[in-house]
Order: structure tokens, then sequence, then C-alpha cells
């Protein structure tokens, strides 16, 4: 894969549509994004209100979810553009009605997008943006990267869980993971070579923390399947407090994915302590590998971080907080790396790391 971002307008795609809200949804797929460009709240709210769906049970699905928040996290948006009180906002009757709809389909989940709700459960063939043309386009492709790279971590899950569950030939089951992480990686480049600094800073806004409900947008720092992978390579060795946060922002992952997730971390098994064994030998230079994956994943993600919203022309002081804990990070991965090889290192004197 080698394009993601290529020039091309939302308008140009072919859709199939995925409506389960009728009318509601087409004005979120059809109307909403033009009305975010107009920036006139105010019709757009008018012209919302008499779509909400009322009676709505838990049966409707994902997508449902999708368009009433989609809807929710717009006027937080709009609001935002008007300098709207947080009183007023609570209480405005369109709020009121959406907040409602969506405690109907779901009694727990944020009332704004997460990362569940726009990436993953965002409709390939029916797609949901807050942007217009070329933003548009950006915005859907910047969704559907992530899908690719959530699709690589799933695969290196799966077979990080076989090696650990004591599949009699590791040595190729761990090639394969490194692979699926390579994957990930040459996809993650894109985002830092192909998407254009000026359509993300069009579209990023719509992921920034709800300041009337309080509640954190969208991010990839909410894909559970990264940390499941930090899990089944370094487990307890992990810095402290990973089990914390994963707990502490539960209603930001994606439900099963965070359950997956936890239930390898109390498991305990991992690559790090599967190495210690010495019949495990033969598996060094591939979990190393891996190891090192993980770091390069992290410091590409940095510079991306960097170009799109860090220092420079688009410098901002949330992007220079966001990059010194992204170093953190890259730090931490790359002394558990390290310890990795330290380990061989000491219990195979005489072997290179
Ligand atoms: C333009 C592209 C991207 C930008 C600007 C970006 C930005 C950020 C920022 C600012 C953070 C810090 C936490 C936060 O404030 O939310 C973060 C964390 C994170 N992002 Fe991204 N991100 C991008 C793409 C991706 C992609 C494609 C993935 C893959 C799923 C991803 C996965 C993560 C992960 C796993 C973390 C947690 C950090 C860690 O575990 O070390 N990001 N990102």
């Amino acid at each position: 894969m080698t394009m993601l971002f290529h020039a091309s307008s939302l308008e140009a795609i072919t859709r199939i549509p995925d409506r389960p809200l009728g009318a509601f949804s087409d004005y979120v797929v059809e109307t909403l994004p033009a009305r975010l460009e107009d920036g006139d709240g105010e019709a757009m709210r008018r012209g919302i209100y008499p779509l909400i769906p009322e009676g709505l049970t838990q049966n409707f699905n994902k997508i449902a979810l999708l368009d009433l928040k989609m809807v929710f996290t717009a006027c937080g948006r709009m609001a935002v553009r008007c300098g709207t009180g947080k009183e007023e906002f609570l209480n405005h009757p369109v709020h009121r009605k959406l907040m409602e709809a969506i405690r109907q389909v779901s009694p727990s989940t944020p009332y704004i997008i997460t990362y569940d709700d726009i990436v993953i459960n965002n409709p390939e063939s029916d797609p949901r943006v807050f942007t217009t043309g070329r933003v548009g386009y950006s915005e859907k492709q910047f969704y559907r990267g992530h899908r690719i790279i959530e699709g690589h971590l799933d695969a290196s899950i799966g077979t990080l869980k076989e090696v650990l569950s004591g599949a009699p030939s590791p040595i190729p089951l761990l090639e394969t993971c490194h692979e699926s992480l390579r994957g990930a990686q040459k996809a993650l480049a894109l985002f830092l070579t192909e998407l254009r600094t000026e359509d993300f800073l069009a579209f990023k806004p719509f992921f920034d923390t709800n300041g009337y409900t309080g509640e954190k947008g969208p991010s990839g720092a909410f894909s559970a399947k990264a940390p499941h992978v930090d899990i089944l390579v370094y487990g307890r060795n992990l810095p402290p407090g990973c089990g914390e946060y994963l707990n502490a922002n539960a209603d930001y992952f994606p439900e099963g994915d965070l359950k997956a997730a936890l239930n390898s971390l109390a498991d305990g098994a991992s690559l790090f302590d599967m190495c210690r064994n010495p019949a495990m030998q033969d598996c060094r230079a591939v979990c190393g590998r891996i190891a090192a994956c993980l770091v390069g994943f992290r410091k590409l993600h940095l510079k991306t971080v960097l170009r799109h919203i860090g220092q420079g022309a688009h410098g901002s002081a949330e992007g220079k907080f966001a990059a010194g804990f992204l170093e953190s990070r890259v730090r931490a991965f790359e002394g558990l790396r390290k310890d990795l090889d330290n380990l061989f290192a000491v219990r195979h004197p005489g072997l290179s790391p």
C-alpha cells in the first residue's frame, strides 16, 4: 500500500447507503459537513431538531450511535466557536434531545464520539465525516488508515497469543508477528509522508475534548490493540501504571478490545518472560526484532505528531506537551528493548545482542 491520502474529493466516492436512523442519518452524511463549513450553528440545530429520533432502544446498531454522536460532537464544536457557556449548552433543547437519544441506545457511553465510534464503527461503504471536499476525503482516509493499522495489530496479537500458549513451532509465528508489525509501521508512514498538515488541522478540532461534558475526544491513544501488543511482549515488565491507565480511561477504549488487553495483562504471559527460558533461546533474534519494531513504530508516530501538530510552523502548546509525553514513551520502550537484549547477554554470555 503506497497511496492512502492521494488527492481526491469526498464527493467523488460511490456510496452504498447505510442509514439506520433514516432522515437523521441522511442529514449526517449529506448535510452536516456543509453546515459545519458554513459555520451557521443555528441553521444546523433548526434543521436537525425535527429529525432527532425518539423512543430509541438498545437494539439500534453502532452506526445509529455514531450518527447521534456525530451531531452532538458537531454541536459542541459550533458552540465553542460561538463562545456558548456550559449551562446554555447543556440546557439547549437540541443538545438535551440528542443526549437523551444517545442514552437510549447506550446506557453508559460518552456523548461525544469515541475512537470506537468514528474509527472502528464508521462504515467503509458509507463513511461519516465532519468536513467536505478534499479535506473530507483526507478525513475519511485518516479513519481508514487507523483501521488498516488496527488490522495489523490484531494479527500480531493473534500470533503472539498462539506463541504464548505454547505453540510447538513458535519461530514462524513470531516471524509472522514481526511482518504484521512492519505492516502497521508502513501504514503509519503514510500519515507522515502523504497526509497534508492543512487537511489534518481542518478536521482535528472535532477530536478535541468536549469542554461542556469534560469528555475526551477520539485518539489513537485509545486503541486498545496497541497496548495489548505491548502487554503480550513485555507483560509485568512494562512501565508501571499501564493497567491503571487502561482502567481509568475505560469509557474511551473499544470495550471488547480493552477487555481482551486487560485479560492478557492479568494472565501475565509475555515474550519477555518467555525469553528467560533457555529452551526458548532460538526465539531470541526474532523477539529482538519485534521489540525493535515497537520502538520504530513509536519513533515514527512521534515524527508524525511533530510534523502535524508539534514544533515548527504549526507548533502549539498542545503539540509540545504531547511531544514531551510521546518522547518519554519512546525512551521507556527503547529501555525495555535494551533490557530484553541484556537479558540474553547475561543469560548467555558470549552471544552478541
Ligand atoms: C496525524 C496522525 C497522528 C497524530 C497527529 C497523532 C497524535 C497523537 C497524540 C497527540 C498522542 C498523545 C496522546 C493524546 O494527546 O491523545 C497520541 C498517542 C497515541 N497515538 Fe497517535 N496520532 C496520529 C496517528 C496515530 C495512528 C495512525 C495510530 C495507530 C493506531 C496512533 C496511535 C497512538 C497511540 C497508541 C498513542 C499512545 C502513545 C503510546 O502508547 O506511546 N496514532 N497520538
